[in-house]
């Protein structure tokens, strides 16, 4: 069986609206392990929600959304599957985490009640015994007094407690993936820091992998073993912690790492100057050519590939990373024609 449960080949969103096509996610590809927490990380707009959804199958269904690529879950492509199979996927196998807690969680039902529904519907567990796990996954996820918390109804709840809540719900089901899109941004820095814990202890216990989206650099670091950068619609390097934190090689990875303050480091933080391209009207080349302090004519006409960098698991898409080393001597970036990798 493959080490990964999800792998996602070219994955495209894009929304056609009056004023032009929008391409939100423009051929995005990456890989999940089975157990480990990968991040996506990237400025606002850069299409970490809609990939989400794409997997999910949330978009896709309105004539005006057009998703294409593979979304291999266990082998299987999610994009084929109907919606009725989407559904018994959804919570079960993979379930989602989102920023506000309110958007799964209904105000007119007690908490308890809510994550019962879950095993009840996909595994048809009896009431008592999934209210019995309900308890049991409030219990979990460290809310105190569950028999009698798992009564009360969300706006009975903190902020905390809620995205707690909720992630007790999206663990009913023992899935095998979770994405969780922001799950602490909503959240002051202590319960953030929790919350992170919770999720850290939940995988190293059940071995559930864990999708992590957020733009906070520092959530990366606290929490996860890959990550993926995203810009404008595409991943730009991807690579273990040690591989972004301590040797990036895409020029925006290295400006995102500049612009935020990290423990031990002094210098004055140096935020991106100017703004992501229109993603209707994006230009021809390297998508942060506009940004980019290192531009070269290259960039300007043509797309760079993600392709490995220094080990096969670094990749980026930079053409730097190629007249950096001159001799070629990098993998599988060497010896391409231009025109290859377009
Ligand atoms: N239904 C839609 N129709 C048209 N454009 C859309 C639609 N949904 C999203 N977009 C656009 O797609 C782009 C990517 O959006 P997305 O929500 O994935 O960004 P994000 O990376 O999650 O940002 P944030 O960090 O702010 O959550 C944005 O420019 C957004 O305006
Ligand atoms: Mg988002």
């Amino acid at each position: 069986m493959s080490e990964y449960i999800m792998e996602v080949n070219d994955l495209k969103t894009h929304f056609h609206t009056k004023t032009g096509v929008v391409k939100a996610v423009d051929g995005v590809n990456f890989k999940v392990k089975k157990g480990e927490i990968l991040g996506i990380v990237g400025e606002s707009g850069c299409g970490k929600s809609v990939t989400s959804q794409s997997i999910m199958r949330l978009v896709g269904s309105k004539s005006s959304e057009h998703v294409s690529g593979e979304v291999r879950y266990h082998g299987e492509d999610l994009l084929l599957k109907t919606e009725r199979e989407m559904e018994k996927i959804r919570g079960k196998d993979i379930s989602m985490v989102f920023q506000d807690p309110m958007t799964s969680l209904n105000p007119a039902y007690n908490v308890g009640t809510q994550i019962a529904e879950m095993p009840e519907i996909h595994e048809k567990k009896p009431k008592k015994a999934a209210w019995k796990r309900a308890v049991e996954m409030l219990t979990k996820v460290g809310i105190p007094s569950s028999e009698k918390r798992a009564h009360q109804y969300p706006h009975q709840y903190s902020g905390g407690m809620r995205q707690r809540g909720v992630i007790a719900m999206s663990l009913a089901c023992d899935p095998d993936l979770i994405i969780a899109d922001e799950p602490t941004t909503a959240l002051d820095v202590t319960i953030q820091a929790q919350v992170l814990d919770l999720l850290r202890k939940l995988r190293d216990d059940t071995g559930t992998a864990i999708m992590m989206i957020t733009h906070d650099l520092g959530v990366v670091a606290e929490l996860c073993d890959r990550v993926a950068v995203m810009y404008a619609g595409k991943i730009v390097e991807e690579g273990t912690i040690e591989d972004i934190f301590d040797r990036p090689k895409h020029p925006y990875t290295k400006g995102l790492l500049n612009s935020v303050p990290r423990p031990g480091r002094r210098e004055r933080l140096q935020p991106i100057e100017g703004q992501p391209p229109n993603l209707q009207n994006l230009p021809q080349g390297c998508r942060f050519q506009d940004r980019c302090p290192f531009v070269m004519d290259k960039c300007l006409a043509q797309q760079p590939e993600l392709l490995p960098a220094e080990s096969e698991q670094h990749t980026v898409a930079c053409w730097l990373e190629e007249e950096g080393q001159p001799d070629g001597d990098r993998g599988t970036r060497k010896n391409r024609q231009p025109e290859e990798a377009l």
